[in-house]
Parts: C-alpha cells; sequence; structure tokens
C-alpha cells in the first residue's frame, strides 16, 4: 500500500549522509570535545570543524553559535538569558509564536503582542516561518528593541535572511539533520546570561556536547542548497494539489492563500468536519498529515496559530496541514488528492 509522509514540518527523515555521519561518529568520535587527551582533542576539533562548516553556511561568525539539543531549548536559553539582562523593559511577540517561544516569555514581566510595540521595547520576537500555516513573516524593525528570529521552519525551506535579526533559533531534525542538535545564534555582544551554566560552549549553554548529532547535522548542512532548491520546486506541485482542492467547491479554504508561504504547506480549513477526524481516516488510507504542529498534537486546545489569523476556535478544529517532503513526487500527491476528496 502506498504511504506517503506529508508532515515534514513536524520533522523529517534524516538525510542518509547525516545518519552516515553520526554512525562514524558514534564509532570513531564518541570522545567528550571537553578532555584534554588526544581523544578529546580530536573530539573538540571535529565539533569546532562542524562550527565551522555551518556558521559558514549560515554567514555568521562560528563563535556565535551554539549547539543545543533542540530549538526549544534554543529558545529557552536565549529568551530566558536576555530577561535579566533587559531588565523589565517588555517584549513584543508575534501572537501566533509556537508555544516553544511563547513558554520561556512567561518569566517577562511585560509581553505586549505585535503589532502593538510598547515605547520601552526591550525585544521583538518574530518566528520567519510559521510552522502551521507556513505563512512567512518579516522581521518588524523597531528602534532600539534586539530582535530574535525563531527560524525552525523557515531552515531549509526558504532562504534564511540573518541581517535584519540579533539572535536566532535553527532546528535540525526539520531540515535533514538528527534529532538533538539544533543551533541558537546570538550576534556578539548581545547583553545576555547564562541560564544553563557549564563550562562547554563558551560557558554559554552547560552540558556534553551531543558531537554525533552535530556532524549528523554538519553534514544535513552540507545539503541545504540542494534541499532548499528542492522546497522551492515543490510549489508547483503543492499549488496544484490546492487549485485541485478549491475546484472541488466544498467551502474548503487554504489557509493564507495569497500570502507568502513555504513551498511545502497547506492547511486547509475543512469547515464542518473535524480536524483530527480526517487525520485519522487519512492515516488509515497510507497519508501522514497532521491538524497543527506535532508540538500540538493530542492537546484538546485548538491552535493559538490560527485563532491569531482572526479565524473562530470551531475553524481552528477544522484544520488539516499538509507539509510535503522535498521529494514528493506527482503521483503520491494526486492519490493525497483523491483520499481527501474521498474522506471530506
Ligand atoms: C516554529 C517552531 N519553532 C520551534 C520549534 C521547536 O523545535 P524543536 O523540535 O527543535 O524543539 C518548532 C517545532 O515544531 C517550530 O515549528
Amino acid at each position: 500500500m502506498l504511504r506517503l509522509y506529508a508532515d515534514a514540518n513536524a520533522t523529517v527523515p534524516p538525510h542518509p549522509e547525516a545518519v552516515e555521519a553520526v554512525r562514524r561518529a558514534m564509532v570513531e568520535d564518541w570522545a567528550n570535545p571537553t578532555s584534554t587527551h588526544r581523544e578529546g582533542q580530536r573530539a573538540r576539533y571535529k565539533l569546532e570543524e562542524a562550527r565551522r562548516e555551518i556558521a559558514a553556511a549560515l554567514g555568521v561568525a562560528p563563535g556565535e553559535l551554539v549547539f543545543c539539543a533542540s530549538a526549544t531549548e534554543a529558545l529557552h536559553l536565549l529568551l530566558r538569558g536576555l530577561r535579566p539582562a533587559l531588565g523589565d523593559r517588555p517584549a513584543a511577540v508575534f501572537p501566533g509564536e509556537h508555544s516553544a517561544c511563547l513558554n520561556p516569555l512567561r518569566d517577562w514581566s511585560r509581553v505586549a503582542w505585535l503589532p502593538e510595540v510598547p515605547e520601552d521595547c526591550a525585544t521583538v520576537v518574530q518566528m520567519a516561518a510559521n510552522n502551521e500555516t507556513g505563512i512567512l513573516y518579516a522581521m518588524p524593525q523597531v528602534p532600539g528593541a534586539l530582535r530574535v528570529k525563531d527560524c525552525a521552519q523557515a531552515w531549509g525551506k526558504v532562504p534564511v535572511d540573518l541581517s535584519d535579526c540579533d539572535a536566532a533559533v535553527f532546528s535540525g531534525h526539520k531540515m535533514g539533520g538528527p534529532r538533538g542538535a539544533a543551533l541558537l545564534w546570538m550576534r556578539s555582544g548581545l547583553p545576555w546570561e547564562a541560564v544553563m551554566e557549564g563550562p562547554q560552549e563558551r560557558r554559554r549553554r552547560g552540558g556534553t556536547e551531543d558531537l554525533p548529532a552535530i556532524l549528523g547535522l554538519a553534514a544535513a548542512v552540507r545539503y541545504l542548497t540542494e534541499r532548499q532548491s528542492l522546497n522551492a520546486s515543490l510549489v508547483t506541485l503543492r499549488d496544484a494539489l490546492e487549485a485541485e482542492i478549491l475546484g472541488w467547491n466544498r467551502g474548503i479554504e487554504v489557509i493564507g492563500k495569497d500570502r507568502p508561504r513555504l513551498p511545502n504547506t497547506t492547511a486547509l480549513l475543512v469547515r464542518g468536519r473535524n480536524g483530527e477526524a480526517v487525520q485519522a481516516a487519512l492515516d488509515l488510507a497510507g497519508f501522514a498529515v497532521s491538524t497543527g504542529s506535532a508540538c500540538h498534537s493530542g492537546a484538546v486546545k485548538p491552535s493559538h496559530a490560527i485563532t491569531t489569523l482572526g479565524y473562530s476556535l470551531d475553524d481552528a478544529r477544522s484544520v488539516v496541514r499538509l507539509s510535503l517532503l522535498p521529494d514528493a513526487r506527482p503521483a503520491e500527491v494526486d492519490a493525497l488528492a483523491a483520499a481527501l476528496q474521498r474522506l471530506t
């Protein structure tokens, strides 16, 4: 039976070169990069080589990159670490941010929701691409405010520009790296305090670095340009799928249809249908899709990313998210459309 994985925004399979790099590192580079003996030094060399390589791909200085285990962790380190350094000044935050970003903001005494920007705003937090709708967002420029960008969904799907921000986070497992490697980038000189103390990562993130995962991430980054162009070419397939669905005239809506979006993502609002029921039926029929971000599935609360756009709670419960892998084939997407037509 055909099985199509159309949940790329939750995670993607690691690139074969990333798998091989992890395997090799677990056999050859298992030493602790903090150790001073020869094995440790070799591990340290590999770690710094990976940092240089990834930094070059992002166009940043290697010393500005901190390896973390996930974008969630990177956001916690970043936002919790900025808070004491910036005092009680407020953050202006995009309301559709991922919970990984909203949770650490609970420490902040004042948070305003963009487009509102308080006068003494300390930092602006804006995701580059929304995980559920794929909508791309520009970074608001507020004089005197630090600009934080969540690139977890954008990386590997669309070009990422770091010239309009001061700090950013990246998730390895969403762009072909293994789970367990992610990045926090902070422009040097940022007022920030470490919240997870330890000697590693220049005292910015304590804990022994997961070298195999990091080397896997570096391997995936070598294929970043290829991945991005494969993703870019998905737009034709994705748009054809949307045209087909809209052509049924069943009142299904594509959220963010006329806005700049990730090329692989379609958020369908199937009014009158429960998104979870549609997802379960599609799963049985051979198609892995989502009702929102994977981090939210299982939770009863409808997605705030959808209600933020002005949709009702009922609407938010009726969303089915399709997010294609870069190598999706037309025949598979046709089959997905046929299944959707049958099941909605
Ligand atoms: C926009 C966004 N930010 C952050 C995260 C968290 O990423 P990670 O799984 O690496 O913790 C996700 C995960 O879905 C995401 O979509």
